[in-house]
C-alpha cells in the first residue's frame, strides 16, 4: 500500500516534469484509473481516450491501455510523443486481423465501403474507409444503409452481427473475437438473472449473441456506465472487463454491480472478464516509461496519413 503510494506520487510529479497526460482506459486497474483522475489526465472509452488527447496541450500522451489505443493517438496527434506502460499490450481482435489477409478480403469486393472497429492496426485502418468504436458503430452503418451502402465489417463477429440485426444492413463479417467478451455464458446469466430478479443486465456488445439477447441495456463501455448511473434498479449484472467496475461504482453509488457469469474459473478461463493486455499496465511501468521513454508509439507518416481519414470520419459524425 505504502509502496504504491510512493509509486503514484513519484509519477504525478513525473508527469509535470515531462509534460505529460495520462490517458486510461477504463479496463486498467483501478489505481491507474484514480492516477489518472488525480493527475487531471483522462480514464474513458476508447473514442474518448481519441478525442481527449488529441485536443490536451501536452507534448507526450501517456496512454495506458493497448497497443491500438497508442495508436490511433499517435495518428492523431502524430506531433506528440505517445508513450505506453507496454508495447507488448494488445488485443485479440487487432491479433485477428492482419493487414494483407484483410486487404486482400476487401479488393474482392471493391463496391463495399469498409468499416473497421478501431480495435485494429495503424494499417488495416489505412485500408478502410471508415474507423468506429462500440459507442458509435451502430449509427455510423445507419448512416451508411441510408446511403444505399454495402458494408464490410471487421474485426468484431458478435459486434458486426448484433449491428446487423439492429439496422437489418447485410454486412460481410470478418471472423473475429475478444477473448474476455466471448468468455460471458448465457445459462449462466439466465440463472443469476433467476436469483435477482431486480438486477438489470448491462452487456458490451462484443459477447455472444446468446448473452447480448438477455440484455436490458447494449453499448460501449462509457454508454453501460451511463446505464448504471441513470436506471432506476437497485443492482446490475455486468457482461464487460471487470476494470469497468472503478467507473461504474463511483457514477452509480449504493448500487450493487455484480459481474456476469464467465465460462469457468483460475486455470480453466482464458480470461474471466479481465483482458490479459490490459492488465499488463501497472503503477511500475508506467514510472519506467516516463524515467526512460523507451515504449514509445511510432507508426510511419504514411500510414498516418491514410489511417487519419477515417479515423477524423469518425470524430466529425455527428453524435
Ligand atoms: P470501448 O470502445 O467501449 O471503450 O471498448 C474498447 C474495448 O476494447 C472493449 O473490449
Ligand atoms: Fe481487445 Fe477484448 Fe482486451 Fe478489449 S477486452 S482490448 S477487445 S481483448
Amino acid at each position: 500500500q505504502q509502496q504504491s503510494a510512493s509509486l503514484t506520487d513519484e509519477i504525478l510529479s513525473l508527469l509535470k516534469l515531462k509534460d505529460a497526460c495520462l490517458v486510461a482506459h477504463y479496463y486498467t486497474d483501478p489505481v491507474i484509473q484514480a492516477l489518472a483522475e488525480k493527475s487531471g489526465g483522462c480514464v474513458s472509452d476508447s473514442l474518448e481516450m481519441a478525442r481527449f488527447g488529441s485536443q490536451h496541450q501536452a507534448s507526450t500522451l501517456l496512454v495506458a491501455g493497448v497497443r491500438f489505443m497508442g495508436e490511433t493517438a499517435k495518428i492523431l496527434s502524430p506531433e506528440k510523443r505517445i508513450l505506453m506502460p507496454t508495447l507488448e499490450a494488445t488485443c485479440s481482435l487487432d491479433l485477428g486481423c492482419p493487414v494483407d489477409e484483410f486487404s486482400a478480403f476487401c479488393d474482392q469486393y471493391p463496391d463495399h465501403e469498409v468499416v473497421v472497429y478501431a480495435n485494429t492496426s495503424a494499417a488495416v485502418k489505412a485500408r478502410a474507409d471508415w474507423v468506429v468504436t462500440s459507442s458509435i458503430a451502430l449509427r455510423v452503418v445507419e448512416y451508411l444503409a441510408e446511403q444505399g451502402k454495402k458494408v464490410i465489417w471487421a474485426p468484431d463477429k458478435h459486434l458486426g452481427d448484433y449491428i446487423q440485426q439492429k439496422t437489418g444492413v447485410e454486412m460481410l463479417l470478418w471472423d473475429g473475437a475478444c477473448i474476455v467478451h466471448e468468455e460471458f455464458k448465457a445459462k449462466g446469466l439466465r440463472d443469476l438473472k433467476a436469483v435477482y430478479p431486480d438486477a438489470a443486465v448491462l452487456v458490451h456488445p462484443e459477447s455472444p449473441e446468446a448473452v447480448v439477447e438477455l440484455a436490458d441495456v447494449v453499448g460501449s463501455t462509457s454508454q453501460l456506465i451511463n446505464a448504471a448511473a441513470t436506471m432506476p434498479n437497485p443492482m446490475f449484472i455486468v457482461a464487460t472487463d471487470r476494470g469497468i467496475f472503478y467507473k461504474m461504482q463511483q457514477a452509480a453509488p449504493g448500487k450493487t454491480l455484480i459481474e456476469a457469469p464467465t465460462g469457468g474459473t483460475g486455470a480453466t478461463c482464458r480470461s474471466c472478464a479481465h483482458c490479459p493486455w490490459m492488465a499488463m499496465n501497472g503503477l511500475e511501468n508506467l514510472r519506467d516509461v516516463l524515467l526512460n521513454g523507451d515504449q514509445e508509439v511510432l507508426v510511419s507518416k504514411d500510414l498516418i496519413a491514410r489511417a487519419r481519414i477515417p479515423l477524423q470520419r469518425m470524430l466529425d459524425f455527428p453524435l
